[in-house]
């Protein structure tokens, strides 16, 4: 069994993009710029958002945090998008997920100018990833694609069950799995809450890649043996004895499916690095378009 560590390689593609601004500044180019944009106080969205702009500072981007209220309308978030889209200094920006109820999320990121979506969410990049074009690549999957190359697992004529068809993860990773080339050129299954028999699914996968949400679901009497399991699961778990009153748990059970796998991500420091990684890849990817133009 071999860990995929998304820490280190976090660190990896952080270290490189840092030495790319490093030289972008010796060039006297402008140095890539993200937004976040964060609506109301729910915590966990605020410690990501956190991240990510402490990220940007690390690696020499400039950054900017777009704080507002819960009770924001969706027309004046519809206004700030607007703002920023039409920033000639900002690359890329971010709308946290999830929005206030209020807020018609679809609304928000169709507003986003497409050129500056780095999470990739915009139905013209999801287009264009499934048609296999140069795009942004939602940051959770791109993450997922990028442990699978640089571990070289291989994936061309594997069987690939997804677990989840959120519009974040599930549904984009099973289209990135299916497309030609590597990591790819798998055979994909999607399943869903509303698949039966779930276990005939994960029993016959050579790749699981599972984002359900439900803490220790996948067990390893469900599992082959040599599997590779992707684990996209982030619960916070409640517990006591732990200073922060929780832990994050992940959707597969890693005492008893771990022996059975031949490469697996531990939760955490498996998938959740890599996403700030990866979203920042896209806002450098966004600057050097930006330049091109
Ligand atoms: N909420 C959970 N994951 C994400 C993400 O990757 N991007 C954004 N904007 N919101 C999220």
């Amino acid at each position: 069994m071999q860990l995929l560590d998304g820490k280190k390689t976090s660190e990896d593609i952080k270290n490189e993009i840092a030495a790319e601004v490093l030289r972008m500044k010796a060039d006297g180019q402008k140095v890539p710029h993200l937004a976040a944009v964060i609506v109301g106080t729910n915590g966990a969205s605020l410690t990501y958002v956190g991240s990510k702009v402490k990220s940007c500072q690390q690696i020499g981007f400039e950054s900017t945090l777009v704080s507002l209220s819960e009770n924001i309308s969706e027309e004046e978030l519809l206004d700030k998008i607007k703002e920023l889209n039409e920033d000639d200094d900002l690359d890329g920006y971010i709308v946290q997920l999830p929005l206030p109820k209020h807020i018609d999320e679809q609304k928000i990121l169709m507003a986003i100018d497409p050129d500056k979506d780095v999470d990739g969410f915009h139905p013209a990049n999801f287009g264009k990833m499934a048609l296999e074009m140069e795009t942004f690549l939602p940051a959770t999957p791109y993450g997922i694609m990028e442990l699978l190359e640089r571990y070289k697992v291989e994936t061309a004529g594997k069987h690939t069950v997804v677990i989840g068809r959120s519009h974040i993860v599930g549904r984009p990773m099973s289209i990135l799995m299916s497309r030609k080339g590597y990591p790819g050129d798998s055979t994909v299954t999607l399943t869903h809450s509303r698949t039966r028999n779930i276990e005939e699914y994960t029993k016959n996968a050579d790749i699981i890649i599972t984002a359900l949400g439900v803490p220790n679901y996948l067990k390893g009497d469900m599992v082959k043996d040599g599997v590779v399991v992707i684990d996209v699961g982030i619960t916070r778990v409640e517990d006591a004895s732990h200073p922060k009153g929780y832990v994050i748990t992940g959707d597969v059970d890693f005492a008893s499916v771990s022996p059975k796998s031949s490469f697996i991500t531990p939760v955490p420091g498996g998938v959740g690095p890599m996403t700030i990684a990866m979203l920042l890849k896209n806002t450098l990817l966004a600057r050097k378009i930006r330049s091109r133009k």
